[in-house]
């Protein structure tokens, strides 16, 4: 079914979000027949420039991205697309640049029968978000006559929706004033990955999991976003963000969410994001003496020598900023009450992996001769999520032969084994979603604040104590000792970062 009709007018549209994601995804939405055939797409930016100007450097962001390892690009559903695409040059302080942009808007609705759609898309720097809006006001562009209204218009904000939580308030607040919350779509880029989506599917689809899902036999959890990547060319943004903001309060607690939410009545939006804000606020705010932070040294990385972070470009070299930040959650719910859930996140790791990992309780002892408690080691169900998408099952068996002896083994489903998937950049669905008025993924005000409200305490603290010993993990590590001791306080330990597609031969 393809979305409603409609005009995306992209503001930054000389950026990077742009040419690497929004437009991929519009042409990856074209080539499976998910955009209307009344579409058109209005890129905002200052500075001048031609359409074709404009259409040319997406073709070759198209061409780097998608094009990639040869693949051919679908020429056809390109043309299509350029086709629907115009420039329109203005500062976002200009307000005539917005009556303008009005005027276009109309015609498109004449020309292309978008029938008024508009979906607003910030692809900007977050400090322009709040006075796009204003501007989109004044410009009587975000009118659509309420919830019910003959046509709509919608806003994607993207990522960082404040920096803690005061910021974050701010923002919804004057965000709220021109729109209404179900004008409003926070993404996470998260929660565009299958794998995420498939979170809920797989826990709530099945009768076989859901009665283990507890304090009963859940030991623990472990949420991993292990990256080889350092900064990249990110320093001065990455310099004032850290990986604490970067990563935990948005992406990390969209997993934790998804894991630990009660079931939800229906899959309808409100009900769903109800459950998810609801398991947020029962975070217990993160004490400093649970969270530990790191900064990456030389080392390397998949086999490459690798920079110390301080000798990345645009870095003090000084810098105190965080890439690497491991915490223990409590989570005061009963369902959870008693589940440590720990987080760790991290740049320049030894290893790619995004992973839920879920650790059941021991048996209660071992019937087996001769064998000790710690003959058998535990059972694990792994949600990987990226890169080797998939979902394990790790539990021990006999090994065969005379005597008793256990073994681990793992029951693996791969994605690549049973589906083929169309290739895709993750923000196919969510543009797709918010086309058709399916806010289910997208962040509602008050868990963007119950997020930021989890992790204060630490940026606080954080604040105020600076780190005496960084850096502190060396490049292509699993993070600074201090990660392994956060574990080893509660007896427990991290898994090492290769563990869900290595075999488990003991
Ligand atoms: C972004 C962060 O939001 O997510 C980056 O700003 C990070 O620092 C990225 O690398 C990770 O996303 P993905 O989809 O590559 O896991």
């Amino acid at each position: 079914h393809p979305a409603d009709p409609c005009t995306v007018v992209i503001f930054g549209a000389a950026g990077d979000l742009t040419s690497r994601l929004v437009v991929p995804a519009l042409y990856n939405m074209r080539r499976t027949g998910l955009l209307s055939d009344n579409f058109s797409v209005v890129g905002f930016n200052h500075g001048k420039m031609t359409d074709n100007a404009w259409r040319g450097s997406l073709h070759a962001a198209l061409e780097r991205y998608v094009g990639a390892g040869g693949r051919k690009l679908d020429e056809e559903a390109w043309g299509w697309l350029s086709a629907q695409m115009t420039y329109h040059a203005g500062d976002f302080d200009d307000l005539s640049a917005f009556h303008s942009l009005a005027g276009k808007l109309r015609d498109m609705e004449r020309k292309r029968g978008t029938q008024g759609n508009v979906l607003f898309y910030l692809a900007t720097p977050e400090r322009f978000f709040g006075d796009v809006i204003e501007q989109l006001q004044k410009a009587g562009l975000v009118d659509d006559g309420g919830p019910d209204g003959r046509f709509w218009r919608r806003v994607i904000i993207e990522k960082p929706f404040g920096h803690d939580l005061p910021s974050a308030r701010a923002l919804n607040e004057r965000i709220l004033k021109v729109l209404r919350e179900d004008q409003v779509y926070r993404i996470d880029h998260f929660l565009g990955k299958e794998t995420v989506q498939n979170i809920m599917a797989f826990r709530f689809a099945n009768g076989l999991f859901e009665p283990i899902w507890n304090r009963d036999r859940i030991d623990h959890v472990q949420i991993t976003v292990a990256e080889t990547v350092g900064v990249e060319r990110r320093g001065s943004f990455y310099e004032q963000t850290g990986a604490l903001r970067d990563m935990v309060p948005n992406h990390l607690f969209q997993l934790l969410a998804m894991v630990a939410m009660e079931p939800p009545s229906s899959f309808d939006a409100e009900a769903v994001r109800t459950r998810k804000a609801e398991v947020i606020e029962a975070i217990r705010p993160v004490q400093p003496e649970d969270a530990v932070r790191g900064q990456y040294g030389p080392g390397a990385v998949n086999g490459q020598l690798a920079a110390s972070y301080r000798d990345e470009p645009d870095v003090a070299p000084d810098s105190v900023t965080e890439t690497f930040v491991a915490m223990k959650l409590s989570i005061d719910t009963w369902r959870w009450s008693g589940v440590p859930f720990y987080l760790r996140t991290g740049k320049h790791m030894g290893r790619r992996t995004t992973e839920i990992a879920i650790r059941f309780k021991s048996a209660p002892f071992a019937p087996f001769r001769g064998t000790g408690m710690d003959a058998f080691g535990p059972d694990w169900l792994v949600l990987q999520i990226q890169p080797d998408e998939g979902i394990s099952l790790q539990f021990d068996v006999k090994r065969p032969g005379p005597r008793v002896e256990l073994a681990p083994v793992r029951m693996d489903f791969k994605y690549a084994d049973w589906f083929r998937a169309e290739p895709n950049v993750g923000y196919e669905t969510l543009l797709y979603d918010c086309m058709t008025g399916d806010a289910t993924l997208f962040q509602r005000a008050d868990m963007v604040e119950a997020c930021w409200r989890a992790v204060q305490p630490i940026l606080d603290e954080w604040a105020q104590r600076m780190p005496a010993d960084f850096p502190n993990y060396a490049s292509g590590s699993a993070g600074p000792a201090s990660s392994d001791t956060l574990l080893a306080m509660g007896g427990r330990s991290w898994r090492p970062l290769n563990s869900s597609s290595e075999p488990l031969a003991r």
